[in-house]
């Protein structure tokens, strides 16, 4: 008798992550593999949140603090907010999930943006709701589209704001226009998972002091997997209406943010010149890495994150592929329906350089 799952899940695949960089060392006989493939940050995480989760090994018989209490507060601090509007998850990826599971009903609507982050739709068809995707207008979300989609089957409309993976900002005035077109029955979710990297720009949005009083169908989400550099920990967090929240908290299980994780956050939200520093070497390293690669004749949108959107010259898997063969880690986009594209992680100068040399090498050989 075969056993299926729900309907819902049926022609769910499994999760295909990059192979790891001991395997790849095997199978490819190389001593260095550049990895710019997942977002990661290349300078690493601050030594005050690193010093924090060594100590932390002298407590792992004990459990965690359940809800991350201590976390809660300092980022809770951090936002002029009450702790009760922050709740920590096992990345933002267990926030997406959580919101899912708690909003949607089967047959409910979410409205998402065409190549807007992959994991909204993912999490939100699990649950067997309807996922309406809006088309994007040049490579950036259409808010106002999505907006008017809206009507009272709709529970969530999910943005990435900056977007993965085109590195794209919606502004603040187009935010705002967006958040007092949705109807209050819906939740709007806006993930600003790359946010540090996107304040410096004046018109980008400053969501949660701007959105969270007048919205209470606000929710943002934010992680220390990307600027923080502790994408290994799996911490992130949401900030919205206690009342939204608490849903989330109901489903939460107990211990979901472990000891280490909760300590070095703390840590690391304790340790805001580093951010800055991290930040400002990111998009200078950045900057440089979108022209040399526009001089190699490749086509390179604006980023406000730490990776680069590029239209590949091949199909991207095959630039992929040639690139993984030299050792260096990229991601191809064909999940996002974008076989003609690739997303690049801002690497280190050296990692940037390793990268150019081997694209040459590739984009020589394809010629
Ligand atoms: C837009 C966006 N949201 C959420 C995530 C997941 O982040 P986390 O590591 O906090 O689960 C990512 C990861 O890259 C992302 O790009």
């Amino acid at each position: 008798m075969e056993i299926l799952p729900k309907r819902s899940l049926r022609g769910v695949t499994p999760f295909a992550p990059e192979q790891p960089n001991e395997q790849i060392r095997r199978e490819l006989g190389l001593k260095d593999i550049v990895r710019l493939c997942s977002n990661e940050s290349s300078l690493g995480p601050s030594p005050r949140a690193l010093a924090a989760y060594r100590q932390a090994a002298d407590s792992l018989s004990c459990y965690p603090d359940g809800g991350s209490p201590g976390l809660r507060a300092a980022l809770a601090r951090h936002h002029k907010l009450r702790p009760e509007n922050v709740l920590v998850g096992s990345g933002s990826d267990e926030l997406i999930r959580m919101l899912c599971e708690a909003f949607l009903d089967p047959e409910d609507e979410v409205i998402v943006s065409q190549h807007g982050f992959v994991r909204f739709r993912q999490q939100a068809a699990m649950m067997g709701a309807r996922i309406i995707e809006i088309p994007m207008t040049d490579w950036t979300h259409d808010l106002e589209t999505m907006a008017r989609a809206a009507n009272p089957r709709t529970k969530i409309l999910f943005v990435a704001n900056p977007n993965n993976p085109t590195g794209t900002y919606s502004t603040a005035f187009e935010l705002r226009d967006f958040l007092q077109a949705v109807p209050a029955t819906a939740l709007v979710v806006i993930d600003e998972a790359f946010y540090d990297f996107a304040v410096e720009n004046d018109d980008y949005p400053r969501t949660i002091p701007m959105g969270l009083r007048k919205h209470p169908n606000l929710v943002v989400l934010r992680t220390f997997s990307q600027a923080y550099g502790l994408a290994g920990l799996r911490v992130g967090y949401a900030v919205g209406d206690p009342e939204v929240l608490g849903w989330l908290d109901r489903i939460r299980l107990p211990f979901n943010v472990n000891l280490p994780a909760q300590r070095a956050c703390l840590a690391a939200l304790g340790d805001q010149a580093f951010l800055a520093r991290t930040v400002a070497a990111t998009i200078k390293s950045r900057e440089s890495l979108a022209a040399a690669l526009r001089e190699q004749g490749f086509g390179v949108l604006d980023s406000a994150t730490n990776f680069l959107f590029i239209h590949a010259r091949i199909r991207g898997r095959a630039l992929s592929r040639a690139l993984f063969k030299r050792g260096i880690v990229i991601h191809p986009l064909d999940e996002y329906g974008l076989g003609d594209h690739v997303r690049i992680s801002v690497g280190t100068p050296e990692q940037n350089g390793a990268l150019l040399k081997a694209l040459k090498s590739v984009m020589g050989e394809a010629a």
